[in-house]
């Protein structure tokens, strides 16, 4: 699927606030490899070498146009590369493995956190942060449109669910299960949205993505028409912008 950096951008403070904020609880000190699963456009990753100037750090992404976009970032301790994190292996000197809102994008990620939980070396950090959004007004007004008489036969199976990711204490108990101390919480973050249809704006560099790939450019615009307006009545524009109520989940667990 296609993304596109650009729009991804458009929020970077408001998308990048949760990365920070789960990079402070992994009390790594001087760590020998830093991996960002899921990097995208690379900025939040080169965070990673100012928090570790001794480490090597690593980007990886599976879209080529979110790592060419990285890769102007990149230094002799910072690379990026090409890859998908369903065949990646915890390398035995990654002391902190981290992904910021990668994991619901990939469904066998409880499979794969059993397993990098395995790999971690001993003393290490896996650390990932996704949305708990999925029963939030935007993604309910999406799956309802695209399950209406006019959408659904083109747009059956392309959204995802609240299944999509897994309760905050499930996360939990499946890394603590594999002997790591956990940490975990959530927060709702309360975005205050410039502009006209912000919501819409938002969607379109990340959730309303497989629509937009599955539908012809024309039918794509009649849909999104279609969802500002709903949008609209679920998120009325104030004097001081939208308010965007979004909830993110994290966890971080520590390898003893
Ligand atoms: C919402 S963006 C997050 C980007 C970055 N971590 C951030 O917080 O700004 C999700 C990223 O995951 C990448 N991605 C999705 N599925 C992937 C997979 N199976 N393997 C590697 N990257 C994947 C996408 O290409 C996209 O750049």
């Amino acid at each position: 699927m296609h993304w596109d950096p650009t729009q991804y951008a458009r929020y970077a403070d408001e998308r990048g606030r949760p990365f920070v904020d789960l990079l402070a609880r992994v009390e790594a000190v001087a760590p020998r490899r830093v991996v960002d699963l899921g990097c995208g456009p690379g900025s939040l990753t080169a965070l990673l070498s100012s928090r570790w100037p001794g480490a090597v750090v690593e980007g990886l992404d599976s879209s080529p146009d979110m790592i060419s976009r990285a890769a102007g970032l990149a230094t002799d301790r910072l690379t990026f590369s090409v890859a998908a994190v369903e065949s990646w292996l915890v390398p035995a000197d990654a002391d902190v493995v981290i992904s910021n809102a990668l994991l619901q994008w990939v469904p066998s990620h409880v499979e794969l956190l059993r397993r990098w939980a395995a790999e971690l070396p001993a003393g290490g950090w896996l650390a990932f942060q996704v949305p708990g959004n999925f029963g939030a007004p935007s993604h309910v007004e999406m799956r309802s449109l695209a399950a209406s008489a006019r959408w659904a036969g083109s747009l059956a199976g392309v959204l995802r669910g609240e299944e999509t990711v897994l309760a905050l204490d499930d996360y939990a108990r499946l890394l603590m299960d594999a002997g790591l101390a956990v940490q975990a919480w959530e927060t709702t973050y309360l975005h205050v949205l410039p502009g006209v249809d912000p919501v819409l704006e938002w969607l379109r560099g990340t959730g309303l993505r497989p629509v937009l790939a599955a539908l012809p450019a024309a039918e794509a615009d009649e849909f999104t028409a279609a969802l500002a307006s709903r949008l609209s009545l679920a998120y009325p524009p104030t004097p001081h912008g939208t308010l965007f109520p979004f909830r993110r989940l994290f966890v971080v667990g520590h390898k003893p």
